[in-house]
């Protein structure tokens, strides 16, 4: 079969190849599936440079969701009951970006049929987190503000849309001003640009002076430092991503007498702390929120493996619009 291989770490439109390698076999309690779209997504990226929380061996093929037909189960009840599904493939180890990919058969998640392709590509990671952050981490009470940085991104994006759904305010902030009419138009209550003057002075005047109480950032630096200056006193801070690569300065001040906190979300971690009715209820949710059109995900690109270098650059191009996929076999 065909798979994108990297095998050093470094910039991904310089590493990542397409190599002809073994057709994996499923073992005990496995099932492989056949790829039918896999995104790129920023912690895919930040495995081919080395610089996400758990790396893979080298060489290694990168890819933690998308979507597939389970093709072959090895031993075991659960394999054979997702034969022949298409499934969400949730790969906490990394390797969807192969025409095969092996996973735990608990890992192959049966997607209702009215949920198209592509958003069972994108079904998981981002939806997920959405659903963690918003509803369970901060769980932004109604009426509340929740500061949102990088909001133009797929996931602010949903969280924007949330906000409506679930009666929260989102207060977006971008770094590009063209983004600001087009997330209002989408439902943000408002949306600042860093471009335009400090983020803590814009976001105190639409929050009445106080600042909002929830914020969540995945950029870090300085932009994650300024969100952290424009929360209000007892703000809590979730750091779900780290864009820039780079710390955020923090006063102590800040956090001693303003009692402003701050704390960490990745969603491996929280999966592995659902109950099996628990993760079941966030699929439930997910599928739900996706036909309401809340968890859907926007396509900006589509590309066949072979195009792969081309594929990782545009995932990052500033100012695309939408996740790019990975297609296997596409229709022409
Ligand atoms: N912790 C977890 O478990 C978890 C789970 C899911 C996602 N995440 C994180 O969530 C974040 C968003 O994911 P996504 O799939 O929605 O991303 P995405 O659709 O690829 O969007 C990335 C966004 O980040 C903005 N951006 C990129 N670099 C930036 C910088 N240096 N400063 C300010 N903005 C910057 C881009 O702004 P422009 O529009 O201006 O180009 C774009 O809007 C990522 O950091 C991802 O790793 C974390």
């Amino acid at each position: 079969m065909k798979a994108v291989v990297f095998e050093r770490f470094g910039e991904p439109s310089e590493v990542v190849e397409i190599r002809d390698v073994p057709l994996p076999e499923p073992g005990p309690g496995e099932v492989r599936v056949r790829m039918i779209a896999t995104p790129v997504n920023p912690s895919d990226i930040l495995v081919v440079r080395g610089r996400y929380g758990v790396l893979p061996k080298l060489p290694a093929t990168p890819g933690f969701e998308g979507v597939g037909i389970v093709d072959k189960a090895g031993p075991g009840l659960l394999g054979r009951w997702v034969e022949g599904k298409r499934v969400a493939v949730i790969n906490s180890a990394g390797g969807n970006w192969a025409e095969y990919a092996v996973i735990p058969a608990r890992q192959a998640r049966p997607v209702p049929a009215d949920i198209p392709d592509d958003q069972v590509a994108t079904f998981f990671v981002n939806p997920a987190t959405v659903i963690a952050l918003a509803r369970h981490v901060l769980a932004v009470p109604k009426g509340e503000w929740l500061l949102i940085s990088a909001a133009g991104s797929t996931l602010g994006r949903m969280l924007i849309r949330l906000g409506r759904h679930d009666g929260f305010r989102t207060l977006g902030v971008v770094r590009r001003p063209e983004a600001m009419e087009e997330l209002r138009r989408l439902g943000a209550d408002a949306v600042v640009s860093s471009s335009e003057g400090p983020v803590e002075d814009q976001v105190r005047a639409i929050t009445g002076g106080k600042g909002p109480r929830f914020a969540l950032d995945p950029v870090g630096g300085e932009a994650g430092a300024a969100i952290f200056r424009a929360m209000g006193d007892g703000g809590k801070l979730v750091l779900y991503g780290s864009l820039t690569g780079e710390p955020i300065p923090v006063d102590p001040r800040q956090v001693i007498s303003a009692r402003k906190s701050i704390q960490g979300f990745w969603l491996g971690h929280w999966m592995r702390e659902r109950s099996i009715p628990g993760a079941l209820l966030v699929f439930r949710q997910i599928a739900n929120l996706i036909r309401a059109g809340v968890l859907e995900s926007e396509i900006g690109g589509r590309y066949p493996l072979e195009q792969i270098r081309e594929a990782v650059t545009q995932a990052e191009a500033v100012g695309r619009s939408g996740k790019v996929l990975l297609e296997f076999n596409p229709k022409s």
